[in-house]
C-alpha cells in the first residue's frame, strides 16, 4: 500500500531544517549497545544488554542511513557501544560507503578491533576514525576501561595509520584522580604519531555510582596547562558541535597536531547544531541533552517496502528539535540517565 504524505509535510523542502533554521546534515548512528570495554564514565560493571530483536538489524540501519542521505544528510558517524564488535558491521560500512550523496562516513571506536579491521574499513570508504584513549599506562587503562588492553588499542592505532587513514583523532575523557596528570604525555604521543587529540569533559550520562563532581576536569584548565607548554594557535575549524580546536604550532612546520576541547556543558554551540542521534533501538534523539525522541523502529518494521512514513516522521521531527540542551553538573543525579552506549558517543 502506498501511503500519502500528510498535507502538513507536502510543502516542506526535502531537507532537514528545524524551527530555528538549523539544517541537520549530520547523523550519529549507534549500531550496538554492546562493548568489550566497561569504561567507568559510560557503563556500570555489569550491564544488561538489549536482545537482538530490540536493536535495528544492519539492513534496517542501512535503510535508515539511505533515507537520511536522501534528506540532505552528508555526514554519517557510526558509533556504539563499540560498533566494531557487532557481527558483520563491515557490511554496513560497505553499504553506506556506496551512497552517492554522502561526503563523509566516519567512525568512533575504542580501537580494540582496529588491528583486524582497519584496512577493510578504509576500503569500505570510511574517511576518518576517532579512537578513545584515556591513558597510556596499562594498569590505569585497565582501571578506566575495566576490561580493555592498552597494547591492543595501540596496535589498533598503528593499524589505522598503516591502512592510510589520514585524520585519526584520539578522544580522551579527563577525570581527576584517574588520568588528569596525563594531558601532556597524551599530547606528546599525538604529536609523535602525527594524529589529533580531543579532550572531552565528562558528561552526566550513565552510571549514577560514578560521581562526577569529584572527577570533573574543566577544559579551561586543560587548555591553560597546554598553553604553558606549547605555542597553540586557535583555529576557526568547527564541526557544528561542542568542539573548539587549536593547533600546535611548530616553527619548522614538522607537526601540526590539532587539539580539540569538547565541552558538552557549554551552551554556545547549540545555535549551530547540525546533528541528530539515532540509537541502536532506532530512537531518533533530536538533542543529546534532551529527552525528545521519535521511535523509528516501528515505522521501519511496519512499512518494510515503503520509506514514505519514515520520511514523513523524520521531516516532522524537525519541529520538535529543541533550541538547546539541559545539562547541569551541579545536580546530584545525572540529568539524563541514559547510557552513552545506547545513544552513541
Ligand atoms: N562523558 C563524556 N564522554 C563520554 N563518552 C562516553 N561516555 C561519556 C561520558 N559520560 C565518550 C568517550 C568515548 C566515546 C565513545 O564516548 O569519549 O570515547
Ligand atoms: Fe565502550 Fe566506548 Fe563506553 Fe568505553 S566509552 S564502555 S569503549 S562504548
Amino acid at each position: 500500500m502506498i501511503e500519502k504524505v500528510p498535507k502538513s509535510t507536502q510543502s516542506l523542502p526535502h531537507k532537514l531544517i528545524d524551527q530555528f533554521g538549523r539544517q541537520v546534515d549530520y547523523i550519529r548512528l549507534s549500531i550496538t549497545d554492546r562493548c568489550d570495554f566497561r569504561c567507568v564514565y559510560c557503563m556500570s560493571e555489569d550491564m544488561t544488554f538489549l536482545s537482538r530483536d530490540e536493536v535495528l538489524s544492519l539492513e534496517e540501519c542501512a535503510r535508515l542511513v539511505k533515507v537520511f542521505v536522501g534528506l540532505g544528510v552528508s555526514k554519517v558517524r557510526i558509533t556504539g557501544g563499540e560498533p566494531l564488535v557487532r557481527k558483520n558491521a563491515l557490511w554496513l560500512f560497505e553499504e553506506i560507503g556506496k551512497l552517492k550523496n554522502l561526503n563523509e562516513l566516519v567512525l568512533t571506536t575504542n580501537g580494540s578491533q582496529l588491528e583486524k579491521q582497519a584496512q577493510d574499513l578504509k576500503n569500505a570508504g570510511v574517511k576518518r576514525i576517532n579512537i578513545s584513549l584515556d591513558s597510556l599506562e596499562a594498569t590505569r587503562f585497565k582501571t578506566i576501561t575495566r576490561t580493555g588492553e592498552l597494547d591492543k588499542v595501540l596496535r589498533g592505532i598503528q593499524a589505522a595509520k598503516l591502512a592510510g587513514f589520514k585524520n585519526i583523532k584520539l578522544n580522551t575523557v579527563l577525570m581527576r584522580g584517574f588520568n588528569d596528570d596525563e594531558v601532556l604525555p597524551l599530547v606528546d604521543f599525538a604529536i609523535k604519531q602525527a594524529i589529533d587529540i580531543s579532550f572531552i569533559e565528562e558528561m552526566p550520562l550513565g552510571d549514577v555510582n560514578h560521581t562526577r563532581e569529584s572527577t570533573f576536569v574543566s577544559n579551561a584548565d586543560t587548555l591553560k596547562l597546554l598553553q604553558s607548554k606549547y605555542p597553540l594557535i586557535s583555529s576557526t575549524e568547527t564541526t557544528g558541535g561542542p568542539a573548539r580546536y587549536w593547533r600546535v604550532a611548530d616553527a619548522k612546520g614538522k607537526f601540526n597536531t590539532k587539539i580539540g576541547f569538547i565541552s558538552p556543558h557549554s551552551h554556545n554551540f547549540c545555535e549551530s547544531c547540525n546533528r541528530v542521534r539515532i540509537t541502536c533501538k532506532g530512537e531518533l534523539y533530536l538533542c543529546l541533552g534532551q529527552e525528545d525522541k521519535i521511535e523509528l523502529m516501528p515505522l521501519l518494521r511496519a512499512h518494510p517496502n515503503d520509506d514514505q512514513p519514515l520520511i514523513t516522521a523524520i521531516l516532522n521531527s524537525m519541529a520538535v528539535k529543541p533550541k538547546g540542551h539541559d545539562f547541569d553538573l551541579r545536580r546530584a543525579e545525572p540529568s539524563i540517565i541514559r547510557f552513552m552506549s545506547h545513544t552513541g558517543g
